[in-house]
């Protein structure tokens, strides 16, 4: 039996971020390569000089899969108890994006996957800045 177009249309359409990303392996790669911007990054990297890089990368890497569709839950802080006292300004915000917007780049992720994930990204700028 064939798949119309119609149909490989609807998969596509239906399937959720998480899987679209490859599942939780697919996004616990993405999470490595923003975690290895970031500490390279001196716009950002004196933020993470005391954490312990498998505790925030298993966070953000759950937070990801909850928030994209997938099975996980998210056992961490919120994002605003989690931010709050930092006082992180626009350009650490807009530093964050860029090494997220290059890890995908980096694993080939497709121009909807990385414009869905920038606009959730932004969709929380208020619960990380000036807090
Ligand atoms: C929308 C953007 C962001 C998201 C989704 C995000 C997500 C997270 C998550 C999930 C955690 C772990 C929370 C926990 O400890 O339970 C965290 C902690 C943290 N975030 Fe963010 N974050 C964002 C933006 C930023 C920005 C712009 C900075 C500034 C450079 C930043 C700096 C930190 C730091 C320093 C920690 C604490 C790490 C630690 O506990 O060692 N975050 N973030």
């Amino acid at each position: 039996m064939s798949t119309t177009s119609a149909e490989v249309t609807q998969d596509i359409a239906e399937a959720t971020l998480y899987e679209r990303l490859g599942g939780r392996p697919g996004i616990e790669a993405v999470v490595e390569d923003i975690w290895n911007n970031h500490i390279t990054n001196p716009l950002i990297n004196k933020r993470y000089a005391a954490s312990d890089p498998a505790e925030v990368k298993r966070l953000v890497t759950e937070m990801c899969c909850a928030g994209f569709g997938g099975p996980e839950s998210y056992t961490g802080k919120d994002m605003i108890t989690a931010h709050t006292g930092m006082n992180i300004n626009d350009t650490e915000f807009v530093a964050v994006c860029d090494d997220v917007l290059k890890a995908l780049d980096k694993h080939n992720v497709g121009k909807r996957e990385r414009d869905e994930i920038l606009c959730i990204l932004y969709s929380l700028k208020p619960e990380v800045v000036y807090l």
